[in-house]
């Protein structure tokens, strides 16, 4: 049976796509968190105003969930241009990019989610479009092959990457600014699900949003997700508000836990304890353990599980800590009974 993913951080649900759009901020006032980020930004942008001339381009790089499409929105909105959203795998061939690129307008954004999964042809394309705003087509074959320039509008690249690692470095050069997108704070994931409800229209108790910012991974998706959720609860088992009780009520039936982990991080630490000894196990051990995608593990569930200081990785592999064990409650000698059948 196909878990529900609760905690998973891509967005495949259609109401929840529908969600994202009405919660998003559309300015940067509104955007909660990344304080470091935004205060960039503001000079940034502001000195492109004052300078009039396009934004040069930005790498926005982190876990995903963390508003990485949500800040590309809040920057085409603040300089007051169109933006033309697409990713990395949508892009097929060189051919795909240059129809995007010449039906751009000046000053537009380009925003390409998962940047590191574009093909090398595709890249080839938007090297000299980042640097030089030139298409460079070719045209014929063999011995008379020519290039032919194109003027291209000045536009702005938005890159954003959960890996910024598998970034080929030419590409990694061309943007102007990188910005790293971390975890929010438990405070900030709060105000997010304050701001969420009051959208909404859910009465949300003080206590109940606390426990609800607990369990988000400190990830605004999430806790826009479980608040949803929640709210259905409030509204079947209860009188449509979120109480304490109910919030407690409806996320120990999604189980997730006080600290936001699901059935699959506890399957993926239980199998380095109990499997492989707290480890160290590699990916691929770890994921054919866990009937789980390597990229999965590694792009949703390690980086929380690191932030929490419930996993390593080590040169030799994944290893678990004390402080997981203490968490699961179980010691690298008193196992679970998780994958006993
Ligand atoms: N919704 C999703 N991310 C947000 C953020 N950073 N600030 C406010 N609302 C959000």
């Amino acid at each position: 049976m196909e878990e529900e993913r609760i905690i998973a951080s891509e967005v495949s649900d259609p109401e929840d796509v529908a969600l994202d759009v009405t919660l998003r901020p559309k300015r940067l006032v509104e955007y909660i968190g990344q304080t470091r980020v935004k205060q960039n930004l503001e000079i940034f942008m502001a000195a492109a105003k004052k300078r009039n001339e396009p934004l040069e381009h930005v790498l926005l790089y982190g876990p995903p969930g963390l508003g990485k499409t949500t800040l590309a929105g809040v920057i085409a909105n603040e300089m007051g241009v169109n933006i033309k959203v697409t990713s990395g795998p949508a892009i097929e061939r060189a051919g795909d990019v240059a129809a995007i690129l010449t039906n751009l307008e000046e000053g537009d954004i380009l925003f390409i989610d998962e940047i590191h999964r574009l093909q090398k042809t595709v890249e080839e394309v938007l090297y000299p479009a980042m640097e030089d705003y030139s298409l460079d087509l070719i045209v014929g074959k063999g011995p008379s092959a020519r290039v032919l320039k194109l003027d291209l509008p000045r536009f702005t690249l938005i890159g954003a990457t959960t890996r910024i690692s598998l970034l080929s470095s030419p590409l990694r050069d061309r943007f102007g600014a990188i910005y790293p997108l971390s975890f929010y704070e438990e405070d900030e994931i709060s105000n997010i699900i304050a701001r969420s409800s009051r959208i909404l229209s859910i009465q949300v108790e003080n206590r109940a949003n606390t426990i609800i910012a607990q369990r988000s991974r400190r990830t605004p998706r999430i806790a826009n997700r479980l608040l949803k959720r929640v709210r259905d609860y409030a509204d079947v088992k209860a009188d449509g508000t979120v109480t304490e009780d109910v919030a407690h009520a409806a996320l120990d039936m999604l189980e997730v836990d006080a600290l936001g982990l699901d059935m699959v991080d506890r399957k993926i630490l239980i199998a380095i304890i109990e499997k492989f000894g707290g480890g160290p196990v590699g990916l691929g051990t770890l994921a054919a353990s866990t009937s789980e995608e390597e990229a999965t593990i590694e792009d949703i569930y390690e980086p929380y599980l690191m932030q929490l200081g419930f996993l390593e990785r080590t040169p030799r592999g994944r290893m678990t800590t004390d402080r997981a064990h203490e968490h699961l409650g179980i010691s690298l000698d008193s196992p679970s009974n998780l994958f006993e059948s």
